[in-house]
């Protein structure tokens, strides 16, 4: 029987029946069909499960980063430098374009050059990567409360690709302001995006909607201009992996057409997304960049082949929206509008 609660990630010591102290995260690529926990205390098989988008979703990828470079650590005593460096440069190539993984690694990294005595370096630097968790399961509370402000009647809310706790340290970001709207009696039906090629909407999302007993519909990432033309949307609410300072938002693949659909529908479209989630040495979008992913994905579902794979493919894993598209974005620090400045 499947477990009513799920979780993405967890660090579990080591307890007493001595059982090894050990990253579990959810395999994201087998739901929603298997729930599959893997346990792991080894940073490279961590590496691995962000490339393979085992673990996935900006916040989420810099958590797991912190754990595993905290573990490269464990049990090593001498050239700990040296192990440190590789297991940062082998973390920080796994995917380019969440900033969450890069502010993540350089905590650790600035943590790490600054102690004195390497030895206690596994323990510091595990409570450091504990403490960038939490602090992203508290700023998703607060995203949460902060979006409330979005709702002027109960909504019909659509939004693409995942952002819940699946995405994130905690409740989730656009997800968490749906879940915490809908527990306030302000939405009336999420419409969610399939979100091709690797289905986060269609696998993800709508596993999360079904565990918080949101009402959903799934639809065609190119069913969202019909949907808005027959009057179901009230509002568009998506995630981030990378904010520049002006406001231009990178996030999943065919986030920027939902924001041209939504203007020209005049409906408002928000970003939600942690403060970590904005890169302060960028100013617009042009310096994001954007993931390119392997053509194999078009080419099949799941793991079946669906064409002949020697076609060309484009294979953006990203898309950069302009902030004039964005009618605000959501931090724990409140609602930013045009234009933006995030310093208050
Ligand atoms: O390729 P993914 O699944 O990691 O992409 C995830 C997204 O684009 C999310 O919308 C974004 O990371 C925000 S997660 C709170």
């Amino acid at each position: 029987m499947k477990p009513t609660d799920y979780f993405s990630i967890k660090y579990v010591p080591k307890d007493s029946f001595e059982v090894n102290e050990n990253l579990i995260f959810l395999d994201q690529t087998k739901l929603p069909l298997e729930e599959n926990y893997v346990s792991t205390d080894n940073y490279e098989r961590i590496a691995e499960a962000i490339e393979r988008l085992e673990i996935r979703g900006a916040p989420l990828i810099g958590i797991a980063a912190a754990y595993a470079l905290a573990l490269s650590l464990k049990n090593i005593q001498a050239d700990s430098e040296k192990v440190f460096n590789l297991a940062y440069e082998r973390l920080a190539r796994t995917r380019p374009t969440a900033v969450n993984l890069f502010q993540a690694l350089d905590e650790l990294k600035n943590e790490f050059e600054n102690l004195p005595d390497k030895k206690k370096a596994f323990e510091i630097l595990l409570s450091k990567a504990k403490e960038i968790h939490k602090k992203d399961e508290e700023y998703c509370l607060k995203i949460g409360r902060n979006g409330l402000s979005l709702f002027r009647q109960k909504s019909n809310v659509l939004t693409h690709c995942n952002t819940g706790k699946l995405a994130t340290g905690g409740i989730g970001t656009a997800f968490g302001i749906i879940k915490t709207a809908y527990e306030n009696g302000l939405v009336n039906h999420v419409y969610a995006d399939e979100t091709r090629p690797l289905l986060q909407g269609l696998r993800l999302t709508a596993f999360e909607l079904e565990k918080n007993n949101i009402p959903f519909t799934l639809q065609a990432d190119s069913s969202a201009a019909e949907l808005m033309k027959q009057g179901k949307v009230d509002l568009v609410v998506t995630g981030a992996d990378r904010i520049a300072l002006n406001g231009d938002s990178a996030n999943k693949i065919g986030t920027y057409n939902l924001a041209i659909l939504s203007n020209y529908h005049n409906i408002p479209f928000y970003i939600a997304a942690p403060s970590t989630t904005i890169d302060k040495k960028i100013a617009t979008g042009e310096e994001i960049v954007i993931e390119y992913r392997n053509s194999k994905e078009i080419f099949h579902i799941g793991e079946t082949l669906i064409s002949p794979e020697n076609y060309n493919a484009f294979t953006p894993a990203f898309d950069v929206t302009p902030a004039h598209l964005i009618s605000g974005i959501i931090t724990e620090e409140g609602l930013f509008t045009f234009p933006y400045n995030f310093i208050r």
